[in-house]
């Protein structure tokens, strides 16, 4: 296919419900964490269940960039970390494609080597922000400098002796709390992130994982202070990743929206710091239940079932959304399919996602027929029991807004084009396959890429 041609489907009614059984790929956050972690590992790990997607494989691209020897089997990935001194200083740009985890975690991990690191990242990272890294690892001692005064890619980092901090996020931020947590264990004296609601603690987990010291004090639930220690090295051996959450809870979502479905999920993360969106389900009467499974590494998993269920309108707000917050577009999928009316509020970090994830989705429920009122932090959705008949949604070149209309497509009369899935392979190149094997189906379309 030509560069210049895009790939958009029309994804079809599921007539006759979505039935089946599926493993969902590798956690992308902790597939991220398992390649940076590795590579400054005292030895060689073995990454069991690795994601493989563009997002997670620039992420090796970068390992292999610091001088990190990377090797890809099959089933597992095999990261020949030496520790810190292991890193060397990159030949070239590092590119993090359009992984916002990359462009945020790498700068911690290098912030103590004194060599020059110059990351940059596609048109949607070069528009988010980065004056949340910045200024704290400047304050440790690294220099970092960025495009627009410091808050936008490309950025160079000349890392330097780093000292701890304390440092409060103005947002929940996990990308940032690794970040810094990572900057941490090679810093003089310990560093304390300031968090005001817990967001997905898989940092902190894997550093325990490999002997490290974090701690986290403060109410479950509510603001915090993660404080690490300065580590002599980190000693994993194996790393098993549990499967993605976020990539199961589309097939979830779509199961409770589509008459006649029962979805099961074999092997999803369980880590409460990620699955708030089954509470929030539960609350709105979906029929979804979760049965774990015993696992040797830092993350819980297990299989969870959802079934078509009709659902009645909820409110989420602030102090929910750091555990749901990659699947709050689902949850308004889903309100515009409940009885009342939902509300999301404390939720304008949606902005500085892949895409304008509150703009985006303003307009995709929008051109189903569903009522929405858009608000800086949040949106009223008005829902209508009876669904959509269907429409035409823009991906945005977000691979979470692709996979919203597949499933909206899903669960339509008539079904519903999204113009871009090329983009899903950021994070779930199997998608459309998983979706067949649950009987969904499609009718892919290529155009010529506008503007
Ligand atoms: C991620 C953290 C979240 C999430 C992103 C992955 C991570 O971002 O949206 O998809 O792996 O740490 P923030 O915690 O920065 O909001």
């Amino acid at each position: 296919m030509s560069e210049d041609a895009q790939t958009g489907s029309l994804f079809l009614p599921a007539a006759n419900g979505l039935r089946g059984t599926l493993r969902v790929p590798g956690d992308k956050s902790v597939s991220h964490r398992a390649v940076l972690m590795g590579a400054v590992n005292d030895g060689p790990v073995t990454v069991t269940g690795f994601l493989r997607s563009a997002d997670t494989l620039a992420t090796v691209a970068a390992a292999r960039a610091l001088g990190v020897e990377v090797q890809e089997y099959a089933d597992r990935l095999v990261v020949r970390g030496r520790g810190w001194e292991g890193l060397s200083e990159p030949e070239d740009v590092i590119h993090v494609g359009n992984s916002g985890t990359l462009i945020r975690l790498l700068p911690g991990l290098v912030a103590s080597r004194a060599f020059l690191c110059v990351l940059t990242g596609d048109a949607s990272i070069r528009r988010r922000p980065m004056a949340r890294v910045i200024e704290p690892l400047a304050e440790m001692g690294a220099s970092v400098v960025g495009r627009q005064a410091g808050t936008l890619p490309p950025l160079a980092i000349r890392g330097g002796e780093l000292r701890g901090i304390t440092h409060r996020m103005a947002v929940a931020s996990a990308q940032v709390k690794s970040c810094l947590l990572l900057a941490g264990l090679r810093a003089a004296g310990h560093t304390t992130v300031r968090e005001p609601a817990p967001s997905r603690d898989h940092t902190e987990r894997l550093i325990r994982y490999a002997g490290g010291r974090v701690e986290r004090e403060g109410p479950a639930g509510g603001p915090g202070d993660v404080r690490v220690w300065p580590a002599s090295g980190l000693k994993m051996d194996v790393l098993p990743v549990p499967g993605d959450f976020s990539s199961a809870a589309f097939f979830l979502v779509a199961a409770l929206l589509t008459p006649d479905s029962e979805v099961i999920i074999e092997n999803s993360g369980l880590n409460p710091s990620r699955t708030g969106l089954l509470a929030v389900l539960r609350r709105m009467g979906a029929d979804c239940c979760v049965e774990s499974s015993d696992t040797l590494g830092p993350e819980p998993e297990g299989r969870i079932t959802a079934r078509s269920s009709a659902l009645a309108a909820t409110d989420v707000g602030a102090s929910e959304v750091p555990d749901l917050i990659d699947e709050l577009p689902l949850f308004l999928l889903a309100a515009a399919k409940a009885k009342g009316t939902s509300c999301l509020r404390g939720a304008a970090e949606l902005r500085a996602k892949e895409s304008d994830r509150l703009r985006t989705m303003t307009a995709n429920l929008r051109a189903l027929g569903v009522e929405v009122t858009e608000h800086s932090d949040g949106m009223d959705v008005v829902g209508d029991p009876r669904g959509w008949r269907g429409g035409a949604i823009h991906a945005s070149a977000d691979h979470r807004m692709a996979m919203v209309g597949a499933i909206a497509g899903a669960a339509s009369k008539e079904g519903v084009r999204v113009d871009d899935v090329d983009c899903i392979s950021v994070s779930y190149p199997g998608f459309t396959g998983a979706l067949s094997s649950l009987g969904g189906s499609w009718i892919a379309e290529t155009r010529e890429r506008s503007g």
